[in-house]
């Protein structure tokens, strides 16, 4: 996958699991959410230990625009809509409440992280845009959401109006991370990278979890693998949408604005931050050109950055980048029991874009959970809550996920637009995906092994990206993420197993 602006050779690195461990909690995962749990974990008497399947903090949480902020484009008008305002103004003390948590937690560690209070503005570009935007501020207002409005614009650009939240932040989100698994692992926390979970078992007490043909023996589980890795049962992958957006860190000609922008519109959405270079010089880091996950072209990209680049006046970009993430139907995230009246397994996914404040927020409920303390964010972010099912976006979702069914296997008969060192074909009833990189030739079967959607090639990642639920794969067949379980075989192997492991 491409490398984002953030992720740089790591100065520390962890040792794989090579032994079988005994410990009260384990936390899978090395990103924002993982990192958070172990933290809250490690300040109680539990025996924890982290494993990361690749490396801490290169996953999503080091991939994305590094805002932390509880305004988060048009959000709580659809919470009080569907929620109520009493749990949408929960929703939005929870993230504010994420901010200062982290902000003491950096001061607390001495992390350098180029943490930095800043005010964020959502804004209407245009008179359609003013009136969500109206909406929006009257749901600030029900749910006594301090805000100042703005009608100048912040550059030469379109713009009605803006609605600013004062004293959001913006951090280095890969240095956050990095430094907080360094102060953890002083502290006593094992943590092992390149060490992936491929099976969780129930024992008579606790789980018995396999990692790098090692057994680690667990009381507890937190999984904060972005996407849950066992479903349960759930059809988790049927309650989210699942997106992707192209990012892009360039230097400007001019002055840059310090204000964190972003736009009403959902379907041309733009965010953007500041940010201090290495060689002290300022940058922008902007995110956008949101589309449903494998749906992205290299055109598309590169037409967007060449866009914003225009648009902010700024210069070469010096890496552009993209991130994945999971939308839930009801805009809030699922956060607790991965199997109903069970705490032993705790989950968190679904963020919205949002994981920066909200995996603070994971973090504290699902240690709560596992303590068997209240906490005022259980019962709203509750994964089995049935709200998902009964909102229209769910229906439509799953309508189209058939149509992208269906539509992928119509579509993989037809010669396919990619890059010239890319092609597919048909070979005894399954398809191929044929990619020539560094002189050498990876041919690998497209049938997604999760419910069998004909992969589409991510030509910005060089990855294998499925249209249905989001699995990534890389060129050359290695599972990314989930839904799926498995990596893709290749043209030598069987063909894949289509296998959702819906119950384990
Ligand atoms: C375009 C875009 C911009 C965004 N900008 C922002 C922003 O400005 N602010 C914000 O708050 N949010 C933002 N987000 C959302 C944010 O990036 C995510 O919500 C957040 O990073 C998710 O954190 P996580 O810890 O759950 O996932 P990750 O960071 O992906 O961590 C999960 C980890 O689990 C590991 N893992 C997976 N499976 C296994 C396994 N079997 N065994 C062991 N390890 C495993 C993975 O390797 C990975 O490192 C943005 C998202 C997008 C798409
Ligand atoms: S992720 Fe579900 S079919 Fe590919």
């Amino acid at each position: 996958m491409k490398r984002s602006y953030w992720i740089k050779e790591p100065s520390v690195a962890y040792t794989s699991l090579s032994d079988s461990i005994h410990v009260d909690t384990l936390v899978i995962g090395g990103g924002m959410c993982g990192l958070m749990s172990a933290y809250y974990l490690s300040h109680t008497d539990r025996r924890i230990a982290l494993v990361e399947a690749e490396r801490i903090g290169q996953g999503a949480s080091g991939r994305n625009t590094g805002k932390l902020s509880a305004q988060q484009g048009f959000l709580y008008s659809d919470l009080i809509k569907t929620h109520g305002e009493a749990k949408a103004r929960l929703y939005y003390e929870a993230n504010r409440d994420a901010i200062t948590a982290l902000e003491d937690l950096i001061n607390d560690e001495k992390i350098n992280c180029q943490f930095r209070r800043v005010d964020a503005m959502l804004m209407a570009l245009d008179e359609r845009e003013q009136e969500a935007l109206e909406k929006e501020r009257q749901a600030y207002d029900a749910l006594r959401i301090p805000y100042e409005v703005v009608t100048q614009p912040p550059y030469e650009m379109p713009f009605v109006k803006g609605l600013r939240m004062m004293k959001q932040a913006q951090f280095h989100p890969y240095h956050f991370m990095l430094e907080l698994a360094q102060r953890m692992h002083q502290n006593g926390v094992a943590i092992h990278e390149h060490s992936p979970v491929t099976a969780i078992n129930k024992q008579k007490e606790g789980y018995a979890i396999t990692c790098n043909n090692c057994t680690i023996h667990a009381k507890s589980i937190i999984m904060a693998t972005h996407f849950p890795i066992s479903d349960h049962g759930n059809l988790f992958f049927t309650k989210v949408d699942f997106v992707q957006g192209d990012l892009l860190a360039a230097k400007s000609a001019y002055p840059l604005h310090d204000t964190m922008m972003i736009n009403i519109d959902s379907d041309h959405i733009f965010s953007a931050r500041t940010q201090i270079d290495d060689d002290g010089s300022a940058l922008a880091i902007l995110s956008g050109n949101q589309h449903h996950a494998g749906f992205m072209t290299l055109e598309d990209h590169d037409r967007w950055v060449k866009m914003r680049t225009r648009q902010f006046q700024l210069k070469q970009p010096i890496l552009t980048w993209r991130n994945q993430d999971y939308v839930s139907h009801d805009r809030l995230p699922f956060i607790g029991n991965l199997i109903a009246d069970d705490p032993s397994i705790q989950f968190a996914s679904g963020f919205g874009k949002w994981g920066n404040t909200m995996s603070v927020v994971a973090a504290k409920t699902m240690v709560a959970n596992l303590l068997v303390e209240m906490t005022p964010y259980a019962a709203l972010f509750a994964p089995h809550r049935r709200q998902v099912i009964f909102q229209s976006s769910y229906f439509l979702g799953n309508m189209k996920m058939i149509k992208h069914y269906l539509t992928s296997h119509i579509k993989s008969f037809f010669p396919d637009h990619y890059p010239f060192h890319v092609r597919t074909f048909h070979e005894n009833g399954t398809v191929y995906g044929a990619v020539e990189k560094d002189g050498k030739l990876s041919i690998v079967n497209i049938r997604c092994p999760h419910l069998g959607c004909i992969l589409n090639y991510n030509a910005v990642d060089e990855t294998w990206d499925c249209p249905c639920h989001g699995s990534r794969f890389t060129y050359d067949g290695k599972l990314i993420k989930g839904p799926a379980d498995q990596d893709l075989h290749d043209i030598e192997e069987a063909p894949n197993t289509i296998d959702p492991h819906i119950i384990d």
